[in-house]
C-alpha cells in the first residue's frame, strides 16, 4: 500500500509533495521586527526536514501588533530586506515552498517571551499598549487593552494589506491569516473577548466582520494563483464562547471569499479554557470542518507518530497535518516517518549518504554512487 501521508498535494495551485506542514513557530528572535542568523539557522534547518510546505512564525502587521519584543514584523523595509536575506539563503539550499503566518497580538502584544515568563510588560520597561477590540484584559490582574476605534480598526486592515503586500515581493509561495490563539483576530470573533456594540460586534455576522474584510482586502492583494489560507481556534474551550458551529459559518464565510485551505487550531483567548489534551486532540475539529464545509484542512497539534499522522490522511480526516513541537525535537521527523511508511522524501545531495547502508529507497531524488 503506498502511503497517503507522502501522497503529493495541490493547494490551490501549489504543489505539495507531501502531506506534511512545518507549523508556524514564533522564535521571539527578532530584532525591531527584522529576520536574524537566528531565521538563518532555524528556518534553514526545517526546510531540510523533508516536509512539504514550511510555514514562518507569526509575523506582525504593525510593531504594536508582536506579541513580544522579539517577534517577526513585516511592517517596514527594513522588516521585508532582512527576511528577503534569510529566504534567499535557505532557497539557495532547498527547494520546498515556504509561507508566512501574518497576523497582531492585539491584547497579548507588548509581552516577554516564554522563556522569560510571558508576563506583559508595562510602558516603562520598554512595553507599548495592546490594543483589543473592547477594553477587557485577559486576566483580571492585567491592566486593560485599549479598545479600537474605526480609525484603529481601519489602520490594522491596512497594515495586513501592506504586510500581504510585502510577502508577495518576497515571492512567499503561501500566506496564513492568523485568527487562533486569543490573537486579535480571534479576540474580535469570540463573544468572551469582544464586547463591542457597533458593527464589528455582538451578533455573530458582526463578531466575523473585521476577519472577513480583512480577508477580503488581503485575498485583493496577493496573488490570485498563490494560496491564502486563515488558522482558527476551532474552539476557545469555554462555555457561551467561540466554538465549533461558530468556525463552521466562519469557514463557509472565508471559503465564499477565495480561502484555499483552514488551519484548525484552538483555545487561547481565556483563561478559563478546559482543553481535553490527547493524541492528535484538535483532529476531530479538521474533520467536522472539512466534512461540512468541503475546504482543505490541515490538522494540528500532538500529531508525533508517523502511523497517526497516516490516518488522518488516509481517514480523510484532514488533507494536511502540522508539525510544531515534534519537528523541534527531531526535525528528520519526515525521513523517519517515510522509511517507517515506505514514503519517500527529497532531501539535500549532501545528506544522501545517511542512508547509505539502510532504506535507500526514502530519498526521492537520490542519485548517488561511489567508486
Ligand atoms: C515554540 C512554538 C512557537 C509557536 N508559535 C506559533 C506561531 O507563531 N503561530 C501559531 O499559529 N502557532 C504557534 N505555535 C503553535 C504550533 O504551530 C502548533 O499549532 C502547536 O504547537 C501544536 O502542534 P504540535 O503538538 O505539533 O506542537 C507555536 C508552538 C511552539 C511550540
Amino acid at each position: 500500500m503506498t502511503s497517503q501521508l507522502f501522497s503529493p498535494f495541490e493547494l490551490g495551485s501549489l504543489r505539495l509533495e507531501n502531506r506534511i506542514v512545518v507549523s508556524p513557530m514564533c522564535q521571539y528572535s527578532a530584532v525591531d521586527g527584522s529576520a536574524t542568523d537566528w531565521h538563518l539557522i532555524h528556518l534553514g534547518n526545517m526546510a531540510l526536514s523533508g516536509a512539504a510546505l514550511l510555514i514562518i512564525e507569526a509575523t506582525a502587521v504593525e510593531p504594536q501588533g508582536r506579541i513580544t519584543p522579539g517577534c517577526l514584523g513585516l511592517y517596514s523595509d527594513d522588516n521585508e530586506a532582512a527576511l528577503r536575506r534569510v529566504l534567499e539563503a535557505v532557497r539557495g539550499q532547498s527547494d520546498m515552498p515556504i509561507g508566512i503566518q501574518i497576523g497582531h497580538a492585539g491584547r497579548k502584544a507588548s509581552s516577554e517571551p516564554p522563556w522569560r515568563g510571558g508576563q506583559l510588560i508595562p510602558a516603562d520597561q520598554g512595553g507599548w499598549p495592546p490594543v483589543a477590540p473592547s477594553a477587557v484584559p485577559m486576566y483580571p490582574q492585567e491592566p486593560a487593552p485599549l479598545a479600537l476605534d474605526v480609525a484603529g480598526i481601519e489602520r490594522i486592515r491596512d497594515a495586513f494589506v501592506a504586510s500581504a503586500r510585502r510577502a508577495a515581493a518576497l515571492g512567499l509561495d503561501a500566506l496564513e491569516l492568523h485568527c487562533a490563539h486569543g490573537y486579535l483576530l480571534h479576540e474580535f470573533l469570540s463573544p468572551l473577548s469582544n464586547h463591542r456594540d457597533d458593527r464589528y460586534g455582538g451578533s455573530l455576522d458582526n463578531r466575523m466582520r473585521l476577519p472577513l474584510e480583512i480577508f477580503e482586502a488581503v485575498r485583493a492583494v496577493w496573488p490570485a494563483d498563490r494560496p491564502l489560507g486563515v488558522r482558527i481556534s476551532a474552539t476557545d474551550w469555554v462555555e457561551g464562547g467561540w466554538d465549533l458551529e461558530q468556525s463552521v459559518a466562519f469557514v463557509h464565510a472565508l471559503k465564499a471569499r477565495g480561502c484555499d485551505w483552514i488551519d484548525g487550531s484552538s483555545a487561547g483567548v481565556s483563561p478559563q479554557q478546559k482543553i481535553t489534551l490527547g493524541p492528535g486532540y484538535q483532529v476531530p475539529f479538521a474533520r467536522q470542518i472539512r466534512a461540512e464545509t468541503g475546504i482543505t484542512t490541515l490538522a494540528v497539534g500532538l500529531i508525533t507518530e508517523p502511523q497517526q499522522a497516516e490516518a488522518i490522511i488516509a481517514d480523510g480526516d484532514a488533507d494536511l497535518i502540522g508539525l510544531g513541537r515534534g519537528l523541534l525535537w527531531e526535525p528528520r521527523w519526515p525521513w523517519h516517518a517515510a522509511a517507517t511508511l515506505g514514503g519517500q522524501v527529497r532531501t539535500a545531495k549532501q545528506y544522501w549518504r545517511s542512508l547509505e547502508r539502510r532504506a535507500t529507497g526514502v530519498f526521492k531524488n537520490m542519485e548517488f554512487g561511489m567508486r
